[in-house]
């Protein structure tokens, strides 16, 4: 498995008055190699929480998560790093591009950390057959500001995949965006998780989005169930 959660609980306590709110409540969820999935929930009842743990950007309160069959409690936060970086791909709502880096920059970006040099030096080629892949090879020497929502997220696509993760990870990847180019980063996403291998978790409010992406769960009173 490439993800597996065990009874996964989060519990946040705010503040000085010491408030609990215990969001998740024992989550468990097996996600094959290539596997998909979407989640959807009212607003508050904990995606982006599951997302961020299983990004590895939050910690869980209690349970247990294997990423590529390894139990990741005992990994350090370099280790961490290491492990999102080469294994994960993060998509959000917003593009989150840096303005003063062109398009082709900023999908290099993640390659910055990369130690192997033999994946570094493939990673120019890569960026250019995906920045193809999605269309957007000839606008790849203009600044983010320069580009449409669409285009800006689609360059945040090519971003996450830069190093050829195994899991991509997407929080309301269409939020922003108006009724066509939604349609367009959606099946994008489906596109690459078939044809491309990767597992695809996205979270939406957007139901549309969700049947494309398919496989439906809903989270409600800290649980994941599918629909
Ligand atoms: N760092 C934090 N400290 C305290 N409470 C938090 C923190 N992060 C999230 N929460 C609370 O946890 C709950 C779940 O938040 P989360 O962001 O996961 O919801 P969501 O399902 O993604 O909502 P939305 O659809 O609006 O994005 C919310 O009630 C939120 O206020
Ligand atoms: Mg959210």
């Amino acid at each position: 498995m490439i993800i597996e959660l065990d009874n996964i609980t989060k519990t946040y306590i705010n503040g000085g008055a010491g408030i609990k709110r215990e969001v998740l409540k024992g989550i468990s969820l097996s996600v094959e190699k290539g596997g998909v999935l979407s989640i959807v929930g009212p607003s508050g009842s904990g995606k982006s929480t599951l997302l961020n743990i299983i990004g590895t950007l939050d910690k869980a309160s209690s349970g247990n998560m294997k990423l590529d069959d390894k139990d990741i409690s005992q990994f350090n936060d370099n280790q961490l790093a290491e492990l999102r970086n080469q294994k994960i791909g993060f998509i959000f709502q917003s593009h989150h591009l840096l303005p003063q880096l062109n398009i082709l920059e900023n999908v290099l970006v993640p390659t910055i950390p990369l130690k192997d040099k033999k994946l570094k030096e493939l990673s120019m080629e890569r960026a250019l057959s995906l920045l193809e892949y999605v269309g957007l090879k000839d606008r790849m020497h203009q600044l983010p500001g320069q580009l449409s929502g669409g285009e800006a997220q689609r360059t945040a696509v090519v971003r996450a995949l830069i190093n050829e993760p195994e899991i991509i990870l997407a929080d309301e990847p269409t939020g922003s965006l108006y009724l066509d180019s939604a349609e367009m980063i959606g099946e994008l996403l489906s596109k690459i998780n078939k044809e491309k291998n990767v597992a695809l978790i996205v979270v939406t409010h957007s139901l549309s989005l969700a049947n494309r992406i398919g496989n439906i769960y809903s989270i409600t009173n800290g649980l994941l169930k599918k629909d």
